[in-house]
């Protein structure tokens, strides 16, 4: 299994903070944003990495990362999203680097605790569809919200008004090589961006689509109150635990 690391976007909920830099290399407690997902890949034996960058400062990730070795890779892959068309348009633009391998696909934003190792180990037994991990959390309608029946998921909504769990869909996705042709029939939201939530609710409709709840903690970065709240999770427990 291949991994991907979308850091694309403008980053704009967190100006004046982005206007000169990409969000993924804002620091988060010790270290620049972008460094948690990489290790959360890497803990979950995923050392085939790629990540979209776009917006600013794009040549500052090649610098800062290299070809990996602080990580202890050999190779880093890198790529470049115009403009803001969405996580999916990001997506879009690894189809070539899957080469037909399954994915693992994390937002660069996103910070967990503990490890997705039984999750991607799950998946991989799994050999096609896709699966989303969940997390129960107070604020439902920031995020993409499951409706579930039991063990099912019927439908996820993005940011909902009236969400129908309290779980959020987390930024951690696997998705088999039938992904990009699932992108190719998508239209922009209301957002105008291709809506990562539009690619899961092809794959439940199609009944490919499993969930696993993720244990420890996590949270995303991309707002004043969640890149302080990053901070102080990592200052406290730590993050990416084995
Ligand atoms: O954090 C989890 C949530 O992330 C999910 O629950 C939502 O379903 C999902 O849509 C997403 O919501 P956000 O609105 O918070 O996503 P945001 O626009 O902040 O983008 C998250 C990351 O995705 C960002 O750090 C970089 C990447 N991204 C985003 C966009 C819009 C790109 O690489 N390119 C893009 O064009």
């Amino acid at each position: 299994m291949k991994g991907v690391i979308l850091a694309g976007g403008l980053g704009s909920r967190l100006h004046p903070l982005t206007k000169i830099t990409n969000k993924h290399l804002l620091p988060v407690h010790s270290q620049p944003m972008i460094y948690y997902p990489i290790q959360a890949l890497i803990n979950a034996g995923i050392e085939d990495i790629m990540i979209v960058t776009g917006g600013n400062s794009a040549g500052d990730f090649l610098k800062l990362l290299g070809n990996g070795k602080d990580f202890g890779l050999k190779h880093v892959n890198y790529t470049y999203q115009e403009g803001e068309g969405g996580i999916a348009d990001a997506l879009s633009l690894v189809e070539h680097f899957a080469d037909e391998d399954p994915i693992c696909v994390i937002l660069g934003d996103n910070l967990i605790e503990k490890n997705i190792k039984a999750a991607a180990d799950e998946y991989r037994a799994q050999g096609r569809g896709a699966k989303i991990m969940l997390k129960r959390v107070h604020d439902p309608e920031r995020f993409g919200v499951p409706e579930l029946d039991g063990e099912k998921v019927l439908n996820i909504e993005e940011k909902p008004n009236e969400p129908k769990s309290d779980f959020a869909v987390i930024g951690i996705y696997f998705y088999d090589n039938t992904v990009f042709d699932v992108i190719r029939t998508l239209v922009p939201s209301g957002r105008g961006e291709l809506e990562i939530t539009d690619v899961n609710n092809h794959y439940i409709r199609r009944g490919e689509m499993t969930w696993n709840e993720l244990d420890g903690w996590w949270t995303d970065a991309g707002t004043f109150e969640s890149l302080l709240r990053a901070s102080n999770l990592v200052a406290e427990t730590g993050a990416n635990n084995l």
